[in-house]
């Protein structure tokens, strides 16, 4: 047991993590190799049984080696070129390094004595975050959060407490005049969980249709909003979406802004994966209008190379803030902040919370904003490479040219003369294929609509590593698959 016990904190404790943290790189290297590629073959039992093992056999001095081991050879590793389905990037080790420093120290940001300087920090990152997105550093606020979903809770519950009070009782309302909030038929479902959380049900959430790059369609935004007016309901917020989870569709936001402002709405943006965009001098343009939101949703563990959890909530006026305030005896007592003790309590929906601005800060310092504007354009430009080879392939199809870093298509060979559920099946089961086969990770995703022929293939390309002979590769081992679905 010798060490095994020792902290990771103090003078003493990089010197217990050294001989730790040489047996976990080994064990990253000897993982990866053993994967081979971007994801380990075998179907989900194959694997469940390998971790069963694993965790049978692993003791003692020996589990942290064989369990980083079992993790590296069992990941979906976004750093492999032919692992692009999700939203989910390949870290940068500057960022991991960081982060590493946090777990080690552990400071909690929920009271200023857990995390002196971390609490001053996370003020300053957010002050640049609101100039990143327009808005009046000495005006905004905000918090880290864990993503996008967490932001979006914050935003509509900020928006429930703005136009209903916090203490809203539904059961007193008409049907009639019930809270709805609008977001598009491509906004992120955690818009539906969230009006469900705040207890305004899932159903409170109308769905505003979408064109084929699936961007919200501003005159049927614009109608929502006079039917819910002869409804006599009450439009709690809009939600528009820079950068849908699929096509990086950036929604009209002065259209959006302006009609939210007609009928005295709040806008809250889910910039969760576009917000990347801000940090290229080519792809900002598309994000004009951010500024006019009421509240923001940014993601860097998407299109910003963090390890998760980084996300980011931004509010343009501080004062809107204020139902979010608490005063916990224990952690922020009014007799310490009179002293001048500041306290970031009452900006976040947890409790105890990591100085997730931490990696965020080392990497914009060692990066600069052009360091990351420069990866967010490779990738956009692999994106533009994946779609001109996907139109020069006659077997596949592209639903539309990429906005972002993401390009939706399918596999269509002979799909032309075949029922759309066959189209549906060959695409859903020949990215199961190269997931089995451990040779491609690929998304698959389904347009908006209802009935067959919506399924499609998607790349998330937020490697800017990535070759594009490797993407190349990538769409060949897709077509490969396709015809071994076809003619097995
Ligand atoms: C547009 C958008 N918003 C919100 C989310 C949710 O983000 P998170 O998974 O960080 O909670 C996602 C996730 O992909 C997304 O694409």
């Amino acid at each position: 047991m010798v060490g095994l016990t020792e902290l990771s904190g103090g003078v003493g404790g990089p010197e217990a993590l050294r001989p730790l943290l040489a047996q976990v790189l080994a064990a990253l290297t000897a993982g990866a190799v053993r994967r081979g590629g971007p994801v380990p073959a075998g179907e989900p039992v194959v694997i469940g049984e390998v971790v069963r093992e694993a965790l049978a056999r692993a003791q003692g001095p020996g589990a942290l080696g064989q369990l980083v081991e079992l993790l590296a050879h069992g990941a979906a590793d976004p750093a492999d070129p032919a692992c692009a389905a999700h939203l989910h990037c390949p870290p940068l080790a500057l960022a991991v390094a960081a982060d590493l420093a946090v777990s080690a120290l552990n400071p909690s940001q929920d009271s200023w004595d857990q995390a002196p300087a971390a609490t001053a920090l996370e003020a300053e990152l957010l002050a640049e975050m609101a100039q990143l997105v327009g808005f009046r550093p000495d005006r905004a606020a905000g918090v880290l959060t864990t993503g996008g979903t967490e932001s979006n809770l914050m935003g509509l519950m900020l928006a429930r407490d703005q136009r209903l009070g916090p203490d809203v009782e539904l059961n007193g309302l008409p049907r009639s005049g019930r809270p709805r909030i609008l977001a598009s038929e491509a906004a992120h479902f955690s818009v539906q969980r969230a009006a469900a959380l705040l207890g305004l049900g899932e159903r409170a959430v109308r769905v505003i249709p979408v064109d084929r790059q699936l961007r919200m369609d501003p005159a049927a935004l614009a109608d929502a909003f006079a039917e819910i007016g002869w409804e006599g309901a009450t439009p709690v917020a809009v939600v528009a979406t820079a950068g849908t989870t699929d096509t990086g569709a950036i929604d009209p936001l002065h259209a959006v802004a302006d009609l939210a402002a007609r009928h005295g709405t709040w806008l809250h943006v889910d910039a969760a994966y576009g917000g990347g965009a801000l940090f290229s001098d080519r792809l900002a343009p598309l994000l004009d209008g951010l500024d006019r939101a009421d509240s923001i949703s940014l993601d860097w563990h998407k299109l910003g190379w963090q390890p998760a959890a980084a996300g980011v909530f931004l509010v343009r006026d501080a004062r809107t803030y204020a139902s979010l305030a608490r005063r916990a005896v224990y952690l922020n007592p009014a007799d310490d902040e009179d002293a001048g003790y500041p306290s970031l309590l009452g900006q976040s929906l947890r409790t105890t919370r990591r100085p997730d601005a931490f990696k965020l800060a080392v990497t914009l310092r060692a990066l600069g904003r052009e360091g990351l504007g420069e990866l967010v354009d490779r990738c956009h430009d692999l994106a533009r490479k994946a779609a001109e080879l996907v139109r020069a392939e006659s077997e596949l199809e592209l639903h539309c040219d990429p906005i972002l870093t993401t390009v939706v298509f399918r596999y269509a060979a002979a799909s032309a003369g075949a029922a759309a559920e066959d189209s549906d099946h060959v695409n859903a089961e020949l990215r199961r294929r190269l997931l089995r086969t451990g040779r491609a990770v690929v998304g698959r995703t389904e347009l908006p609509g209802t009935g067959p022929g919506r399924v499609r293939l998607k790349l998330t390309l937020l490697n800017p590593h990535t070759t594009e002979r490797e993407v190349a590769a990538l769409l060949s081992a897709v077509v490969a698959s396709g015809r071994a679905v076809r003619n097995p």
